[in-house]
């Protein structure tokens, strides 16, 4: 009855107020970024959001022990790291208790219990027990998720106990990092890392000492795994779904027939080799070693002049020189106000060459360009493994006219960003040391590049950052047929200083392993040119994968695709 229009209409409201909190904390971590202000602005005049909704949801108990625990682990201050992040274990327990005992609610639903049949209680009862059980797992990602945050911390409880075994060893106490490990184990039983450790840790303490696993975390393993068994049994017997909120799961607790859905969550491991280029005269000028990180390099030579000159041609198309509206208009920066941004699809080059508006062999040295990129990236970054396009245009920021008097165009000493440091494929928090993988983030990119087609310009280099977005590690300068690629990740974040004089050209490219989320072009070049005719296939759907990461480390998800939105 009403009642449960009441509960749809709640919890519609609670989606808006996740949404809200999390474009306000985002918005505070990162008050340069001019499109989630337009989203904040959007969100305020909502009818049904409250100013309520929008205050700094940063404080909870756990997640600030959390934190703070983080931090003194990163910093190698291990006595500090044990406490708080001991005190956030307990916290996070208890939070899990209150979360736990709100799924009990009164069962009872008025218009059923009138005209019960006999053994129909039975069966009701039953499935509402279900329900509850369901409800209590859930708990688990309610304390994971960070306040403001859509998605939980993956391995929460788990990654507590690995942070303290090595914490706790590294100031002297083994009795505790054994039990810690031990506990640890209950999770991931065949933890080789954890094993080797717990074997140490027996050796230090000597052999007949007796290590055990915590009773709070024996309780919570147990009590957990007898849930998941009903719930499993349930599923498969009654049917309904279960999303196991635990990468932990053991496989012999899921039945057969729902295993294939669930090993989507299960860990891959991917291993990391470079493997040889598949076109000659392209250099290698710079490795992850020479970038001062993981997952960098920068390819040389893999356009020559020529092919850049012909590429720059159709960055001069201007709007209003033909008819048709094209690409991108030129408009103001999203990211800063002192730089006109423009852009021009693979898609709408395509189209406006079939119009006759750009030469079709320029448009067509694009495509190609594009999907050399592509390869060459493919076969350094991931060899075996397909890369699909996520997303490419062409981008050339020029620096916005303040003024008509060119001389005053030179804007040296400007301390803007033409785009600031962020990271490609989850929402960076410098001070949490975290990077979200959720919306609004473009979380199923796996690789970017930029392949740079001029430098008759000043500024506009690109840098790489630490977490905390302000340590520079590395820098690269345009030029003219030079690639960089790089992983998508927090590993990488990275920015572009602002470009002072001139137009910086490049295509941006991104790449997903995901077929779901591979660029869809349509792509008409196709027919003339086979090279380029792998783009014309629409990607079957096919399940994206997920990689369980170290602990602490985001959490991998990949949500509906979001609306494309503009990016240099
Ligand atoms: C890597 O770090 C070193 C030392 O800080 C620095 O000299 C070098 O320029 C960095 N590499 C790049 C590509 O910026």
């Amino acid at each position: 009855g009403s009642r449960s229009t009441g509960v749809r209409g709640a919890a519609g409201l609670k989606k808006l107020d996740q949404a809200v909190s999390a474009a306000h904390t985002f918005f505070v971590a990162n008050p340069q970024h001019l499109q989630m202000r337009e989203d904040i602005e959007k969100y305020r005049r909502m009818s049904g959001v409250k100013s309520d909704n929008f205050r700094d949801l940063e404080a909870t108990p756990h997640w600030e022990a959390y934190e703070s625990g983080v931090q003194h682990y990163d910093a190698d201050q291990y006595p500090q790291a044990v406490a708080r992040l001991e005190e956030s274990l307990t916290e996070a327990l208890s939070a899990l208790e209150e979360c736990r005992a709100l799924c009990e609610g009164p069962w009872e639903d008025e218009d059923e219990e009138e005209e019960m049949q006999p053994g129909l209680y039975e069966a009701v009862a039953g499935t509402h027990y279900i329900q509850v059980l369901k409800c209590r797992q859930q708990c688990v990602l309610e304390i994971a998720t960070k306040p403001g945050r859509i998605s939980a911390t993956e391995d929460f409880i788990p990654s507590h106990l690995d942070l303290l075994q090595f914490a706790y060893d590294q100031v002297g106490n083994q009795a505790l990092a054994a039990e810690c490990a031990a506990s640890y184990l209950l999770f991931y039983p065949t933890d080789e890392p954890m094993l080797e450790k717990m074997k140490q840790y027996r050796t230090q303490l000597g052999e007949d000492t007796d290590v055990t696993a915590r009773e709070s975390i024996q309780h919570y393993v147990q009590r957990s795994l007898m849930e998941k068994k009903l719930i499993y049994y349930a599923v498969e017997h009654l049917g309904g779904t279960f999303n196991d909120p635990d990468l932990w799961t053991p496989d012999e607790v899921i039945p057969e027939n729902l295993k294939e859905k669930h090993s989507l969550l299960m860990p891959i491991c991917t291993c990391f080799s470079t493997g040889p280029l598949p076109f000659e005269g392209i250099a290698v000028t710079m490795d992850s070693r020479r970038m001062n990180g993981t997952q960098r390099v920068v390819f040389d030579r893999v356009l020559t002049e020529s092919e850049c000159k012909d590429l720059l041609r159709l960055t001069k198309v201007r709007p209003g020189s033909c008819r048709r509206s094209y690409g991108y208009r030129a408009r103001r920066s999203p990211h800063t106000p002192h730089e006109r941004f423009e852009g021009l699809t693979v898609l709408k080059a395509v189209q406006l060459a079939q119009n006759g508006d750009v030469d079709w062999r320029d448009a067509k040295l694009l495509l190609q360009a594009s999907e050399k990129s592509r390869k060459i990236i493919e076969s350094y970054f991931t060899p075996g493994k397909k890369l699909h396009f996520s997303f490419t245009h062409l981008v050339f920021p020029v620096f916005w006219r303040v003024s008509s008097v060119p001389a005053t165009w030179e804007q040296e000493g400007r301390m803007d960003l033409s785009h600031p440091v962020h990271a490609d494929n989850c929402l960076l928090d410098p001070e949490g040391q975290e990077c979200w993988r959720e919306p609004p983030a473009y979380v199923y990119r796996d690789y970017s590049g930029i392949l740079y087609l001029n430098d008759d310009f000043q500024g506009g280099g690109l840098f790489f950052t630490e977490m905390d977005t302000v340590t520079v590690t590395a820098e690269v300068h345009p030029k003219c047929g030079r690639l960089v690629a790089f992983s998508s990740g927090k590993e990488n974040p990275h920015g572009v200083w602002a470009v002072s004089r001139g137009r910086r050209c490049a295509i941006a490219l991104w790449y997903t392993h995901s077929q779901e989320h591979a660029e869809q072009v349509k792509n008409r070049a196709g027919e003339t040119d086979s090279s380029t005719s792998k783009l014309d296939r629409i990607p079957p759907k096919e399940w994206p994968t997920s990689r369980r990461q170290k602990p602490g480390s985001d959490r991998t998800q990949h949500p509906k695709e979001l609306r494309a939105r503009d990016e240099l």
